[in-house]
C-alpha cells in the first residue's frame, strides 16, 4: 500500500506472454481473492497484513490485465457477509479502502482506468463514500479496463434490488409485467451496461461462488487455484488464462464457440 500505483505501473505496458491468444482473452475477469488472513498466519503475522499484502496483488493484476487488453476486472472486496467479522478488522478494511484510493487516484486516472464500486454504498463510512465518489467521477470518461470493486455487495441482494426495481416499474405503470425478460433484468444490476465476466478466478481452493455476482457468472469458466491471494503473481494469471483459453466453451449448446 505504501507504493502507488504510480511506481507499479510501468511506463512501458508489459507484452502478452507468448502462448496467451491476444484473440481469446477474457472480455471481462472476476475475482474472488481469498486467503489473505491465511497467508498472515503462515508467517506469523496479524490477518490484517495479509490484507495490505492483498492490495499489492490487486493492484499486480489490475496491471496485467490493463496490459494484456483484458477489458474488465471485477473484485470481491467485501461482501455483505463480511460486516461479521471482528470489529477493528472492518475498521482495518474501510480504513484500508480510503488510503489505497487516496494515494492510486492520480495513477488510476492516469492509466485511463475506469473504476466503479458496486454494491450498498450507503453502509460505508462517509469518508469512504466520499472518496469513491471523487474516484468514480474522475475516472468515469477514462477509456481503459474497466475496474469494478464489489464493495458491501451481495449476489442475492444485488438480485432483490433488481426485481424491486421492476416491480415498482410495473406498479407505476411505466412497465408491463410481460416485458421482463433477461435484458430487462440485467439492465437494473449493478453491472448494467457492461458484458458478463468470461472467467472467475478465485484463490486459496475454495470451491464455492460465495453469494458473488450470481447472475453474471452465469456461463463463466470457473478457474480455483490453490494460490493465497497475496501471492497472486504474473504466473498464477498466466496459468489460468491459459487454462481458460484450453477450455471449450458451449454456452448450453453443442458447438465449441471459442
Ligand atoms: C479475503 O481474505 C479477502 C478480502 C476480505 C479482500 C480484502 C480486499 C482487498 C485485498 C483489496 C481492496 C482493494 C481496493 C481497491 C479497495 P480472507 O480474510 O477471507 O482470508 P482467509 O480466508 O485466509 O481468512
Amino acid at each position: 500500500m505504501s507504493r502507488a500505483l504510480a511506481t507499479a505501473f510501468s511506463p512501458q505496458r508489459r507484452p502478452l506472454p507468448a502462448g496467451l491468444d491476444p484473440e481469446r482473452l477474457p472480455a471481462h475477469v472476476a475475482l474472488i481473492m481469498d486467503g489473505n488472513g491465511r497467508w498472515a498466519r503462515q508467517r506469523g503475522l496479524p490477518r490484517v497484513m495479509g490484507h495490505r499484502a492483498g492490495v499489492e496483488a490487486l493492484k499486480r493484476t489490475l496491471r496485467l490485465c490493463s496490459d494484456w487488453g483484458i477489458g474488465a476486472l471485477t473484485a470481491y472486496a467485501f461482501s455483505t457477509e463480511n460486516w461479521a467479522r471482528p470489529g477493528e478488522e472492518v475498521t482495518f478494511l474501510m480504513t484500508l479502502f480510503e488510503r489505497v484510493l487516496a494515494l492510486e487516484l492520480e495513477a488510476l486516472e492516469r492509466e485511463q482506468v475506469r473504476i466503479r464500486f458496486l454494491g450498498d454504498l450507503e453502509q460505508l463510512p462517509p469518508s469512504l463514500r466520499q472518496q469513491i465518489d471523487e474516484a468514480t467521477q474522475r475516472t468515469s470518461s477514462n477509456t481503459g479496463i474497466r475496474f469494478n470493486v464489489c464493495t458491501n455487495y451481495g449476489g442475492r441482494r444485488e438480485l432483490v434490488r433488481a426485481a424491486r426495481r421492476l416491480a415498482e416499474q410495473v406498479a407505476s405503470g411505466q412497465l408491463e409485467a410481460a416485458a421482463i425478460d433477461e435484458e430487462a433484468f440485467a439492465a437494473e444490476l449493478l453491472t448494467a451496461g457492461q458484458v458478463d465476466p468470461d472467467l472467475l478466478i478465485r484463490t486459496s481452493g475454495e470451491q464455492r461462488i460465495s453469494n458473488f455476482l450470481l447472475w453474471q457468472l452465469a456461463y463463466a469458466e470457473l478457474y480455483i487455484t490453490e494460490v493465497l491471494w497475496p501471492d497472486f503473481d504474473e504466473e498464477a494469471l498466466l496459468k489460468a488464462l491459459l487454462e481458460y483459453q484450453g477450455r471449450h466453451r458451449r454456452f448450453g449448446g453443442v458447438q465449441t464457440s471459442r
